[in-house]
C-alpha cells in the first residue's frame, strides 16, 4: 500500500451509534486530516444524511481499508483495495463493529457490500435492505459513483431515504 500519512483513517462518528456506515477507503483528503469521507464523496454522504434526516453525528462512519490505496506513479488517482490490503484491514473492521454493535450498517459501495454479503451484486441489492438476524444491512452505490456518473445521483438518494424507515423500526431479533 502506498502511503502519504502513516496515522491512517481508522473512522469517526458516535461510538454508541446505532448506524455505522462503510466506505471504500481513503482518499488524499482523508488521507491528510485522518477523517473519512471529508471530501467531494463526503460531501454527497453528508447531503444523503440529510436527506434520510441524519447528521453525522448520529452515526459512525468508517472503511473497508484504513489506509489510502494509490501508486506512487499516480498519487493523485485512487484505486480500488488490493484483495490483500482488504484482508489485513478486516480484523479491525470487525473489531469496529464488535465493539459498536450496530443494529444498521450501511455499505457504501462494492468492496463494503463483498465484506458484508459476500457475492451479492450492487445492481441487484442497492436500497433493498436485507436482514441479517437482528442486523439490518442497506447496500447503497458509492458516493463517488455518483459523482462519476450523475444519472445513478437520484437512485442514491431513493435509496438513502430507505434508512430514514429503518431507523424509524422496531429493533429486530
Ligand atoms: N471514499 C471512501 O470510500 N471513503 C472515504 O473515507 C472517502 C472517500
Amino acid at each position: 500500500m502506498w502511503r502519504t500519512r502513516t496515522r491512517g483513517v481508522p473512522g469517526e462518528g458516535n461510538p454508541s451509534a446505532s448506524i455505522v456506515l462503510i466506505g471504500e477507503g481513503p482518499g488524499r483528503q482523508e488521507d491528510e486530516t485522518g477523517r473519512p469521507f471529508v471530501g467531494r464523496a463526503g460531501r454527497l454522504l453528508d447531503e444523503l444524511l440529510a436527506h434520510a434526516g441524519l447528521r453525522r453525528a448520529d452515526v459512525y462512519i468508517t472503511n473497508v481499508i484504513k489506509d489510502r490505496a494509490a501508486t506512487a506513479t499516480t498519487p493523485r488517482r485512487d484505486r480500488p483495495p488490493a484483495p490483500a490490503e482488504v484482508a489485513a484491514c478486516l480484523p479491525w473492521l470487525r473489531a469496529q463493529l464488535a465493539l459498536i454493535r450496530p443494529r444498521i450498517v450501511v455499505t457504501l459501495g462494492r468492496h463494503s457490500l463483498e465484506v458484508m454479503l459476500p457475492g451479492a451484486r450492487i445492481a441487484g441489492v442497492h436500497g433493498r435492505p436485507q436482514h441479517r438476524g437482528a442486523l439490518t444491512i442497506l447496500p447503497l452505490y458509492h458516493p463517488s459513483y455518483a459523482l462519476r456518473n450523475p444519472g445513478a445521483r437520484p437512485v442514491l438518494f431513493r435509496d438513502a431515504a430507505a434508512l430514514r424507515g429503518l431507523v424509524d423500526e422496531r429493533p429486530r431479533g
